[in-house]
């Protein structure tokens, strides 16, 4: 994979939800590829973020695709919602969802990119019979609910093993990976086989601002082109 093949995509969960437009604007300036939406209901995850208000105000102020994880019971019943305010792509949870496959129709139906997300808990053999179906794939390296928690390592095999079956089935399907994603742990997650990095805190959660925090990132994952054998015995 060419360094430039892997995307960044900051989580707005962790901006200054008082500028935040601005910093949006920040990180589309810094090359940022698409928006990380949020979106927690209290029911589904122990927290409440944001809805679709959000993404209509920062479908105004950028032209970067605006991807919606949905962490909520009832995905099907707010797709339309979403849609109407502006978003791009929808990321919704293996987990608690008994016909997956129809949501991610109705995705598809809607003209929306359709992503399936899987827990730390989950194993990656689930998402078999919908690979062929979605466009992403999303790899929980925290459990969800909160920002700003560390990476759990244990993740590194399924992303590898991920990354194996979308080779045999969709090579062009995106791994996408969230969690505790920092200038750390995001070459071990791309040398791992992830080429989508959500990060929240590590863009909007530096002290020295969202341009330089993600200068850093990209300079971290570039490293593992210059010394991929040091990258990969710590992925181990
Ligand atoms: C957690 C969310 C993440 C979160 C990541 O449930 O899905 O997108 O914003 O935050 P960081 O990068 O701070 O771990
Ligand atoms: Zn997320």
């Amino acid at each position: 994979m060419e360094n430039d093949a892997v995307k960044l995509a900051p989580s707005i969960l962790a901006a200054d939800f008082a500028r935040l437009g601005e910093q949006v604007a920040e990180a589309e300036r810094a090359g940022a590829d698409r928006i990380h939406v949020d979106v927690m209901d209290g029911h589904f995850v122990p927290n409440i973020s944001m809805g679709a208000p959000i993404v209509q105000s920062l479908r105004r102020v950028t032209r970067l695709p605006l991807e919606i994880h949905l962490m909520i019971s009832d995905p099907d019943f707010f797709l339309e919602e979403f849609v109407k305010a502006g978003s791009d792509s929808f990321l919704v949870h293996w987990e608690g969802n008994d016909n997956l496959h129809r949501t991610v129709q109705q995705i598809k139906a809607l003209g929306k990119r359709a992503g399936v997300v899987i827990n730390p808990a989950t194993p990656a053999d689930v998402l078999e019979e919908i690979l062929p179906d979605v466009d992403q794939v999303l790899v929980m390296t925290v459990n969800p609910g909160f920002g700003h928690q560390h990476f759990l390592f244990t993740t590194l095999r399924k992303i590898r093993r991920i990354r194996q079956m979308i080779n045999q089935v969709k090579s062009e399907c995106d791994v996408e990976v969230d969690g505790g994603i920092d200038a750390e742990t995001a070459p071990l997650a791309v040398a791992a086989g992830a080429n989508v990095l959500v990060a929240g805190t590590a863009v909007f959660g530096e002290s020295d601002g969202v341009v330089a925090a993600m200068e850093r990132l990209r300079a971290a994952v570039q490293q593992l082109w210059k010394q991929p054998q040091r990258v990969e015995l710590r992925a181990r």
